[in-house]
């Protein structure tokens, strides 16, 4: 089915400390994804912001001595300034501690309560407060006992007897199983949907939607008992709703809803896959809405020893014998924001995890940007500005279109495919590779007829101006194909290539496209190499 529309979101991230690279991953794989929508004509929404309640904030404002309102206020800033460091181009950000969120969660409860999809139950069992989830006497004990089944390392767990409020989720599993296993639903990639089809498998309990006032007040309090506030995943997930008008009174909001729901995606790291794949579909059953058609689960930047990054184990603390982990405000200030855009928009295939660490980023901005494409493009302008005048001189009728001439064409034809596709494949990492190949078979080209050669003679320069024409018209499609991921130094690529006026994808992706005579610009130094003095030292 073609897509007429696409709304993509990222989680909204905690604002119980400043962002880390991990956090710039997510965000800018999602906006690699809107800009590759918005480049084929598709109209795009994106949205991300910032999740502000719960016990992390809480806790983390109380060791601040700061009120929980003023941390949010200065963390969603932090945030927001990573955003535009890093040339995101999202169409909003929602804080969820913001009236038009609140709201929404308030009438969402209500709803559910009054329809009987949440009750009041007694509990007895273990409570992890600082994760504010409660489990079971199996799984504690299964860990070892005392401890936080999902960082044992890190908290400790209390027994609680209390009254709670529940959401009957159980009551969805079947329809629930079904939505994933038939793909209505579709968890990305099929690793992810397996393991959640999975944990149904084992049997799906009701959750607990309520958090005791008297331990957790920094939340939405249930407004049919106001002794409890929301569990923070039940508030959170509904900002993917909430931002776009949901339950709006106002005409014009409750349309905006109407068009942008459902979402396309929800791009989402591994760790949060649960509450994605499991609380959220089965909430939005029990208020009769339609499911997400996609939670694509990406993996982890690791530090070189495996380590997740986190913000309890973050940047600075690293241990002994692993390398430093490049903090997102060191990776902008050394490769600026495409290099770093490259560099996390490459970094793996949705899914996989990958390690990281200051040189494996500024090696591959240097192949890539600095000895691929840059070079590719400063060494061809400098010879349409010797052989050509500064002008494309067309392609020419050649007869001769030999083999590496034809791959030129094809590898940039290729590589504007994979831009095609991408609605349906959503894989920047092949149209990456398609690029590479194409900014190789360039390379090859040139390589075989050395038009620096050719020029040298009058029966020569007729071949190299060919050889040149191609090459930059080739060079022109690889440019367009990775622009969602280079924002900044596309524009400056794209005029020296000769192309002017509005970006066009239709025209501009043809090859052939740019007509003789279009004026070419000086050689752009895009993506100086960045030596191994310019990384911050350990
Ligand atoms: N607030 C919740 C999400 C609620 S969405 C309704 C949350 N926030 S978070 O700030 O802890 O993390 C948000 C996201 O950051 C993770 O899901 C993941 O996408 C991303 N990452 C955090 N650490 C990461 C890595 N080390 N590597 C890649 N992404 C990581 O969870």
């Amino acid at each position: 089915m073609p897509n007429t529309r696409f709304y993509v979101t990222t989680p909204i991230y905690y604002v119980n400390d400043r962002p880390h690279t991990g956090h710039a991953y997510t965000s800018v794989l999602a906006d690699v994804m809107a800009g590759y929508h918005r480049l084929l004509g598709i109209d795009t929404w994106f949205l991300t912001g910032t999740d502000e309640h719960g016990q992390k904030v809480q806790d983390s404002a109380a060791e601040r001595d700061v009120a929980p309102q003023a941390l949010c206020d200065e963390m969603a800033a932090h945030f927001g300034d990573l955003l535009e460091r890093l040339r995101v181009r999202n169409d909003d950000f929602v804080r969820t501690t913001e009236p038009r969120h609140t709201a929404v969660v308030t009438q969402v409860l209500a709803e559910l309560h009054a329809r009987g999809d949440v009750y009041l139950d007694h509990y007895e069992g273990w409570y992890c407060a600082r994760c504010e989830r409660y489990w079971t006497d199996r799984d504690v004990e299964e860990q070892g006992g005392g401890r936080c089944p999902d960082q044992p390392e890190l908290h400790g767990v209390e027994r609680l007897a209390e009254e709670n409020y529940y959401f009957r989720m159980s009551k969805y599993a079947d329809r629930l199983r079904e939505a994933i296993e038939t793909d209505v639903f579709r968890v990305h990639p099929e690793k992810r949907k397996n393991e959640v089809l999975g944990f149904l498998k084992k049997g799906l309990t009701d959750l607990c939607i309520s958090r005791n006032r008297e331990r957790l007040s920094w939340g939405v309090p249930l407004p049919f008992d106001d002794k409890y506030v929301c569990y923070v995943w039940v508030d959170a997930l509904f900002n993917y709703k909430s931002a776009i008008g949901y339950l709006a009174a106002d005409d014009a909001e409750h349309e905006r809803h109407a068009r942008w729901w459902p979402a396309d995606v929800h791009v989402i790291g591994k760790d949060i896959l649960t509450t994605h794949a499991v609380y959220w579909p089965t909430l939005l059953m029990a208020m009769g809405e339609a499911l997400p058609r996609m939670v694509l689960a990406h993996g982890w930047l690791l530090d070189s020893r495996g380590g997740k990054l986190s913000k309890t184990k973050r940047e600075g603390d690293d241990a002994e014998g692993v390398l430093p982990v490049p903090t997102i405000d060191g990776l902008l200030d050394v490769f600026g924001a495409d290099g770093t855009r490259w560099f996390l928009a490459t970094a793996m295939k949705p899914g996989d995890d990958t390690a990281f660490d200051w040189t494996i980023v500024r090696e591959r901005v240097n192949t890539d940007l600095a000895n691929g494409l840059g070079n590719t493009a400063n060494r061809l302008l400098k010879m349409a500005a010797g052989a050509c005048d500064g002008v494309f001189p067309g392609l020419g009728e050649d007869d001769d279109v030999g083999e590496t001439q034809e791959r030129v064409r094809a590898a940039a034809v290729a590589a504007v495919d994979a831009v095609r596709a991408f609605p349906e494949t959503l894989d920047v990492t092949a149209v990456v590779a398609a690029v590479r190949s194409g900014v190789a078979a360039i390379s090859l080209f040139l390589q075989d007829e050395k038009p620096w050669k050719l020029v040298k003679t009058d029966d020569g320069l007729p071949r190299a101006r060919i050889v040149i024409a191609w090459s930059l018209e080739s060079l022109r499609l690889l440019a367009l194909a990775v622009h969602p991921i280079l924002p900044e130094s596309f524009a400056t690529l794209r005029t020296a290539l000769g192309m002017t006026g509005d970006l066009d994808f239709a025209r501009e992706s043809q090859f052939g496209a740019l007509p003789e005579g279009a004026r070419l610009g000086a050689p752009p130094n895009l993506f100086p190499r960045i030596g191994a003095d310019a990384i911050p030292s350990a």
